[in-house]
């Protein structure tokens, strides 16, 4: 039975638009969660689009960093390159330098991938974790409160890249994937466990993305090519945060900047 799926997007002027929104929706979904379920156990993913909010997030300067229940929230990622934690490539490590070295979560709440590992290793170790940090339900699957994704310019989210190995991953909660185009490694979830999350959304930035989220979006479905086409959330619901630029191709919002497309996959 093909899924609905039901994609509301906002969308604002720039960059800097783009970073307090996404910011103000981490606080406001953090502090919805904490407050009906106690504990807020987010996915964010690297990159550069979301190191802006991340940084809004830990000035004190900023209305946010107050606001954030911080105690109550454990930070997962949702992919790390296959690399130590002070690699310039590191997730972890652009994590940590804008947002986690100014804020007060403790080790604990910290659910690093151990991208120094050897990557199968590492995905074990994350999937351990995973398994050992929620109760899982009946289908094996931990339910993320709130997932973040980005998408790349070759239709990519998390780390599952076009005609790699990781998009037939089903099995398991994390695996690690060889992306040929790049010649290296990834540690990724797998999108069933992006699809369990309660609120999955993707924040997206630049003109250059504006090409592959109309494909994605509104083109043919063509998984393989368009990897960021797996993500259809169990809820039925996928937003996206978008800059002007991002949402170029994608049809009109309303006089508030939303706009909703419904497809069935
Ligand atoms: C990563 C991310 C990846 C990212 C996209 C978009 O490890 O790089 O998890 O999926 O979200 O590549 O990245 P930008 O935000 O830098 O465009």
């Amino acid at each position: 039975m093909p899924l609905k799926l039901r994609i509301v997007y906002h969308v604002v002027p720039d960059s800097g638009a783009l970073a307090r929104r996404a910011a103000e929706y981490l606080v406001e979904k953090t502090e919805q969660i904490a407050k009906s379920r106690g504990q807020a156990r987010i996915a964010i993913s690297g990159g550069s689009t979301p190191k802006e909010a991340f940084a809004l997030l830990a000035d004190p300067a900023q209305p946010w960093r107050k606001r954030m229940p911080w105690d109550k929230l454990e930070l997962f990622w949702v992919d790390e390159r296959s690399v130590p934690p002070d690699h310039p490539d590191s997730n972890y490590r652009m994590t940590r330098e804008a947002l986690l070295d100014h804020v007060p979560l403790k080790p604990d709440q910290i659910h690093r991938i151990l991208g120094e590992l050897d990557p199968a290793e590492a995905a074990a170790r994350y999937e351990a974790d995973l398994k050992k940090s929620f109760q899982v339900d009946a289908a094996g699957l931990p339910r993320f409160d709130l997932l973040q994704l980005g998408i790349g310019r070759d239709g990519h989210t998390a780390s599952l890249f076009p005609h790699s190995p990781a998009l037939t991953e089903t099995a398991h909660l994390a695996t690690a994937n060889h992306v040929a185009q790049m010649n290296t490694w990834r540690i990724t979830l797998t999108w069933p466990v992006i699809n369990q999350a309660q609120d999955v959304f993707f924040l997206v930035g630049g003109a250059d993305k504006a090409p592959i989220l109309n494909q994605v979006l509104a083109g043919p479905v063509d998984r393989e090519r368009l990897p960021s086409q797996f993500i259809v959330p169990v809820s039925g619901i996928l937003t996206l945060l978008l800059d002007q630029a991002a949402a170029a191709l994608l049809p009109a919002t309303d006089a508030e900047g939303r706009g909703l497309l419904e497809r069935s996959l």
